[in-house]
């Protein structure tokens, strides 16, 4: 990390102010140079959209600038309406909305994952999900690293494991752009009555197409999968079965079933 931040710093591109200026989400300017921002993780772009902004003020006015309540005890009306208009454009029953995905992940893993569980990630996983690996290790679950792609080890390890093995994957990695075989996990799944599958589909969806989803989700067969998700909080007594940062992506979890 520090080498990383050495080489940034020496290139001048580490830790940058940009000039006060409007923004239009595409471009940033530095001392008056103006430059197109490559570094946006604004993938939608929607920042700078009219209505937005607008609705923005509105929320601004009407509720001030924070609603400072735990939503465990409750939650500010606009919340519900959110929840309920993203769950219509993902097509599927309830959502649990984040201010952002690394939260959902320290929220949602802890809650999901049980003491004795195998817990097998691929290596690629995005970090904001390794993360939450040293407190599900503290709870009585045991991490296991995968190298990238290895679906048969997951397998592997589904069969010699007692107990739970829930696997932790992108449906698009991050880093390498490449996709989760879905169909194939699909089948672990259905071979291995005792395999999970967590998934942050972050890259897989985005705001055209079928409940707005591209990759993992846009499989018909992960569709299934996606179903199933309901069981993972059934003794939660909730029916959760994605999460959604609103500020631009979906995360799903998959699990191995149907809901029953
Ligand atoms: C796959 C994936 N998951 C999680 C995150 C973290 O997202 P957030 O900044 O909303 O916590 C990112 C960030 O780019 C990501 O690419």
């Amino acid at each position: 990390m520090h080498a990383t931040a050495k080489t940034l710093r020496q290139a001048g591109i580490f830790h940058l102010t940009a000039d006060p200026l409007p923004l239009d989400g595409r471009t940033l300017s530095f001392g008056g140079r103006s430059v197109i921002n490559f570094g946006s993780c604004s993938y939608l772009g929607l920042e700078t959209d009219p209505r937005l902004i607008e609705g923005a003020k509105r929320a601004l006015s009407d509720y001030g600038t924070q609603f400072s309540t735990s939503r465990a005890y409750v939650s500010s009306a606009p919340y519900a309406e959110l929840s309920e208009q993203l769950t219509l454009i993902a097509g599927t029953q309830a959502l649990a909305i984040g201010s952002t995905t690394t939260l959902l992940h320290a929220a949602a893993l802890p809650a999901l994952i049980e003491p004795g569980d195998t817990v097998v990630f691929d290596e690629q996983v995005h970090h904001s999900v390794q993360s939450v690996l040293p407190t599900l290790a503290h709870l009585g679950a045991r991490p296991e690293q995968l190298p990238h792609g290895r679906l048969d080890l997951v397998e592997e390890i589904a069969q010699r494991t007692p107990g739970r093995t829930v696997f932790l994957a992108d449906g698009v990695y991050s880093m390498y752009g490449d996709a989760l075989p879905v169909p194939e996990l699909h089948d672990l799944l259905e071979r291995n009555p005792r395999l999970w599958a967590y998934i942050d589909d972050a890259h897989g969806t985005g705001g055209l197409g079928r409940g707005a989803r591209a990759g993992c989700l846009a499989n018909a067969r992960c569709t299934r999968a996606r179903s199933s998700c309901w069981v993972w909080l059934r003794r939660l007594q909730a029916r959760v079965p994605a999460s959604c940062a609103p500020r631009r992506s979906l995360r799903i979890w998959c699990s191995r079933r149907a809901a029953r």
